[in-house]
């Protein structure tokens, strides 16, 4: 058993506890912790000297993190996952019923257990700090509150209130925890210890802090009273399954157990919050989900190359081309990295419209009072630009984000040589040009990376980077780091054409214009997509990521890799057409007021084509899937990425690849090769040799073997 994880000291009357998890990084809930925290408890009980209780984590950065992930993934049955949560419910009834007062202090994230355990206790001061978050995220790994949570946050800040944070797993920042009433304090770091004991020894001379129950009318109509609080309700199963789709068990069972507990008490919903965590702890779906996490956690730590060498801290980023996505780019590393930003455009006029785009998501947070109003000012002074080079001698990194031409970027390539330091890292923020044959035209090739962003920046969480084989090991860990900081997540992928993202999407693209040819609906194809879970069909996808870049992508991908990814004539028709897709107000849809309008009728004409029933939803599906996994497992055989999990993440992270089914690799393992094999050799026979199964499903076929043995 590890040492142990809570000490006390006594300073006058008032026993200050410490949480500090030995050998982990973060607070978490195992059962030898509830244990220890019930032993304690039971200690505090029985020292006469001891008044009030108040509760701190030994870590710097870090309250409690919840229960402990891998504990509960070893569970085999629900019968036990349901054990487990009534056990943690009953360490919360012994908190709130403990005959002493018990303050907490709250300073960076307080999730899942950790926050059902600042619930249970009688105040709750929380730090001011950005790092101090609040929320119950447990259905993003599909589950839901099982220790009280969600009998304890409805009861506190109301069922609205309550069941925002709960379906969605959200956090919420300290400030705005403290508005919903979640905390009952607000204060600076530096006096958090302070205030909270000043808390419990007032508790203890029995002061009773009063708290505010959500006011108003609205409050009233909705939350407490059990007609408005149906309404609630249905609005809010409606959401969940708008958003769900049905392929998300959790939201709707946490959604049960607040509703039950409202209507039945608390004893009924705990008993009912435990079952249904019991159940779902056992699901397909949430071992997915929490597969996701860990996955996601060691990339953080993951360099992408062996023996990486520690990244050089990018203090100054210089961009080239102020469009969309240099815009986008310098947006995202003053909010997310607080660097300073010098953009470079041909004339200023550019220069000024891509400094204010860049400025946009900051404009949003004041206007939203996400941010005060000199911390926008301080941020803002971050971005600079010019129509010349001036200042790129000060970046430690220099993004290119210019027109996707090969003689351009080399052009730019060169300027920029010239302009910066030897030891500034140059990276092309390209789709499908590979790297070295941008770095063709280096002087110092081995400091020339691929930083490839998703658009638009500022949301889209995936970054690819993409060393070429020149490329410096250090170079790779500087851009990894900087896209970290950016709050990416990075995969290093090996520079092929369409590295992972355009590659594994351009069959599934490509097999729109052919489903079309063979009289599929637009509606029948993203429908199809849309049932299997991913947010949007490929219709929709290409319209969004623009034609003219899609048609781009596919004749860079057709080039490089034949026949099997060649596209059909369909998306260079509409590009021809002037339909850009949503940029330019049509593509295969209308748009208008921001939204999507429908099937524009007219696109059936240009492509010379007839929707008339033509293959069933079922094929359409498996001709889009199949293809697409075939090439995922093609491109894993290539190693353009060094492992499944990275390309599952990429996957998820890049498109929205449905997370409840892994990602594309871990689909393919559950459907097993031998079955996908069988698939596509049925859809080679009928449609033509591009479904022909990869070497790598073959192999596994015939071996039983899988990405993930
Ligand atoms: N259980 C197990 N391990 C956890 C954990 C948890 N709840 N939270 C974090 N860790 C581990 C990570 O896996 C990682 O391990 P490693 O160093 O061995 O790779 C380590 O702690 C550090 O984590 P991060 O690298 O993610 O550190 P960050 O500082 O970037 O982020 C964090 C910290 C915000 C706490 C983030 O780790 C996080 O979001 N954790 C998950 C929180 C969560 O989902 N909690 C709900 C748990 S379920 C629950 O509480 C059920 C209850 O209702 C009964």
């Amino acid at each position: 058993m590890p040492g142990p994880a809570l000490t006390w000291e006594l300073a006058d009357g008032v026993a200050i506890v410490t949480f500090d998890l030995k050998d982990s990084p973060v607070n978490k809930f195992s059962r030898a912790v509830k244990d220890e925290f019930l032993a304690t408890f039971t200690a505090l009980e029985q020292d006469r000297a001891v008044r009030a209780i108040a509760v701190f984590s030994g870590k710097p950065d870090n309250f409690i993190a919840g229960a402990d992930i891998e504990e509960f993934v070893t569970i085999g049955s629900a019968a036990e996952a349901e054990r487990l949560a009534a056990e943690g419910q009953e360490m919360m009834d012994r908190v709130t019923r403990f005959p002493k007062p018990v303050a907490v202090g709250i300073h960076g994230a307080c999730l899942g257990g950790g926050l059902e355990f600042a619930l249970a206790c009688h105040y709750r001061v929380a730090t001011d700090h950005p790092k101090t978050q609040l929320g119950l995220p447990e259905v993003q790994l599909g589950i839901l509150p099982g220790a009280s949570g969600c009998q304890r946050l409805p009861r506190l800040i109301g069922a609205r209130a309550a069941l925002d944070i709960i379906l969605a797993g959200r956090s919420e920042r300290a400030p705005k925890a403290f508005r919903l009433g979640m905390v009952d304090e607000l204060v600076h770091p530096a006096i958090l210890q302070d205030i909270t004991i000043a808390a419990a020894r007032r508790l203890a001379d029995g002061w009773r802090p009063r708290r505010r129950r959500p006011g108003g009318v609205l409050a009233w109509l909705l939350d407490r009273n059990p007609l408005g609080r149906r309404l609630v309700f249905r609005a809010a199963r409606r959401q969940v399954l708008e958003r769900t789709k049905g392929h998300y068990p959790a939201p709707l069972a946490a959604l049960e157990a607040v509703e039950h507990g409202l209507k039945h008490g608390m004893a009924e919903g705990l008993k009912r919050e435990a079952r249904l965590f019991g159940q779902l702890a056992v699901t397909d779906v949430s071992r997915k989900l929490v597969q996701i996490f860990f996955a996601t956690t060691q990339l953080k730590k993951d360099f992408g190359i062996p023996n990486a060498p520690p990244p050089t801290a990018v203090q100054r980023l210089a961009i080239v081309g102020a469009g969309f996505m240099g815009s986008g780019i310098a947006g995202t590393a003053i909010v997310q990295a607080g660097v300073d930003v010098r953009m470079k455009d041909a004339d200023l006029p550019r220069v000024a419209t891509g400094l204010a785009a860049a400025r946009a998501p900051l404009d949003d947070r004041l206007r939203r009072h996400r941010i005060a109003k000199y911390e926008y000012a301080r941020l803002a002074a971050l971005l600079s630009g010019g129509d010349g080079y001036a200042g790129f001698g000060r970046a430690d990194l220099v993004i290119e984000a210019v027109f996707e031409d090969l003689s351009v970027k080399q052009q730019v390539l060169r300027e920029v040589e010239a302009a910066a330091r030897d030891d500034a890292v140059f990276a092309s923020n390209t789709s499908t040009i590979p790297i070295a044959r941008i770095a063709e035209a280096a002087r110092r090739p081995e400091r020339v990376i691929g930083m490839h962003f998703f658009s638009p920046v500022d949301r889209m969480p995936l970054l690819e980077v993409i060393p070429a084989a020149r490329t410096a090991p250090g170079v790779v860990s500087t851009a990894v780091g900087f896209g970290r900081r950016l709050g990416k997540t990075v995969i290093v992928v090996k520079d092929t054409p369409g590295f992972w993202v355009n590659r594994i999407l351009a069959p599934y693209a490509n097999e729109v214009g052919h489903l079309l040819a063979e009289g599929a609906s637009i509606e029948e194809i993203d429908a199809a997509a849309v049932g299997f879970g991913f947010p949007v069909g490929p219709v929709t996808l290409l319209d969004e990521v623009g034609l003219d870049v899609a048609e781009k992508v596919s004749q860079v991908m057709g080039a490089a890799f034949g026949e099997r990814l060649q596209a059909t004539a369909g998306v260079a028709a509409l590009v021809k057409a002037g339909r850009l897709g949503r940029k330019s107000g049509r593509g295969f849809y209308r748009y208008g007021g921001g939204k999507k309008r429908g099937v524009d009728p007219a696109v059936y004409e240009l492509l010379g084509v007839h929707p008339n029933g033509g293959p069933r939803l079922a094929e359409i599906l498996q001709r889009l899937v199949d293809g697409m996994l075939n090439e995922a497992a093609r491109a894993v055989g290539d190693s353009v990425v060094g492992t499944p999990r990275d390309g599952d993440i990429g996957a998820i992270f890049g498109f929205g690849f449905p997370p409840f089914r892994g990602g594309p690799l871990r689909h393919a393992d559950d459907l097993g090769a031998a079955r996908l094999v069988a698939e596509l050799e049925r859809l080679a026979e009928r449609y033509g040799p591009r479904f022909a199964p990869c070497e790598v499903l073959q192999e596994q076929a015939r071996r039983g073997s899988k990405f993930y043995p």
